[in-house]
């Protein structure tokens, strides 16, 4: 009964939950159970035309150089990645919660009643101002470009080893980096459209980017309606994209997960991490150990705590692709 529904709302596992009588937030163990039908079914063909078969590791404790090997030899073939603010640091865009001088010790000028009530609906809907201040730094175009990691990503994605990146930011420098859009999930939303908040009605996020740019708050051009335009940020008490729940379906078939610059203290984005096959290595390129890299290690984790850039440049040390790399940013930069 359980594999006949996921058949036939493959895709949309959060229906599926729902059907199944869970809310998506309390519903672990209908997910493992999913999983566990799914990994059954793991001969399938990927989107990627590639067939899904599960990688595990034989090295007790892999080390990256182990993991490098991996992927130039082509056994490892479907690598996700799972983002956060830490890879966007080296492009000058502050993460949220690195003391003294992430986001969310900046806001004082805001009065907020706690720091996470720019990204909190109820408040946005009482006072919209905070949050469009905020998005009016992110907006100065020009400023902020992908950096090397960002450009690593893309470079797995040429060499067609990127399954997916997941990414919880916001400032579009994925895109900006050439990642595709087919391989990319923005979990927690993107500038790029808007939604009215009273009569729903969908805008193109340059529509409203000249109010933000000159400190207004966009409305809704629909002549009897005036709401206040949001762009399409997931906020606090917002559902995540439908996209996103693919990973149910999607990371029991990767075969190496990256896990960069993230906290890991957002859920339900953080809990991702362990959806991946415990025989599949997990790769931590991170200041400090965070989320079940720190309170359920597993044997073929790979932790590099300290800087990300230098985490990626050694990683692309060993795959020999230190050259090729800095010529992609190189031609995307010039
Ligand atoms: P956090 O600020 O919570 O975490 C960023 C992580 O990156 C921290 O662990 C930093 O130590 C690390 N980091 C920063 N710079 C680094 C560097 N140069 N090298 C290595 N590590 C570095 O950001 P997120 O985990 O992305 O929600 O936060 C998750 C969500 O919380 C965000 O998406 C945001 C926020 O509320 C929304 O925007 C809706």
């Amino acid at each position: 009964m359980l594999r006949r529904l996921i058949i036939a709302i493959r895709g949309d596992p959060v229906s599926l939950l729902h059907r199944l009588g869970h809310n998506v937030s309390r519903s672990v163990p209908a997910i493992c159970l999913i999983n566990r039908t799914l990994y059954a079914d793991c001969q399938r063909p990927l989107r990627n035309g590639k067939v899904g078969r599960l990688y595990s590791t034989s090295i007790q404790h892999p080390s990256l150089r182990d993991i490098a090997a991996e992927i130039k030899a082509g056994r490892i073939t479907n690598v996700v990645i799972m983002a956060g603010a830490g890879i966007s640091t080296p492009s000058g865009i502050p993460d949220f919660r690195t003391p003294g001088t992430g986001l969310y010790d900046n806001l004082s000028k805001y009065n907020l009643p706690y720091a996470e009530a720019i990204f909190d609906l109820d408040y946005f809907s009482g006072d919209p101002k905070p949050f469009f201040t905020l998005a009016k730094d992110l907006y100065h175009e020009g400023c902020y470009r992908p950096n090397i990691v960002h450009h690593f990503v893309r470079l797995l994605s040429d060499k067609d080893v990127l399954q997916k990146m997941y990414t919880q930011n916001i400032d579009g420098l994925e895109r900006a980096a050439g990642i595709p859009e087919d391989k990319l999930v923005e979990a927690h939303g993107t500038f790029a459209t808007a939604t009215c908040q009273k009569c729903w009605k969908k805008y193109d996020g340059d529509d409203i980017k000249e109010a933000i740019l000159q400190s207004e708050v966009p409305h809704c051009q629909h002549p009897s309606c005036n709401g206040v335009i949001k762009p399409d940020i997931v906020f606090f008490g917002e559902q995540l994209p439908g996209q996103f729940y693919n990973f149910v379906t999607e990371l029991p078939l990767a075969q190496l997960l990256v896990v960069m610059g993230t906290s890991l203290e957002v859920h339900p984005f953080a809990g991702m991490a362990s959806y991946v096959s415990r025989s599949v290595p997990r790769i931590l390129f991170n200041k400090e150990v965070a989320g079940s890299f720190l309170h359920e290690p597993r044997p073929s984790d790979v932790i590099l705590a300290g800087d990300i850039v230098a985490s990626v440049e050694e990683f692309c040390r060993h795959l020999r692709w230190s050259k090729e790399l800095h010529e992609l940013m190189k031609r995307d930069t010039s």
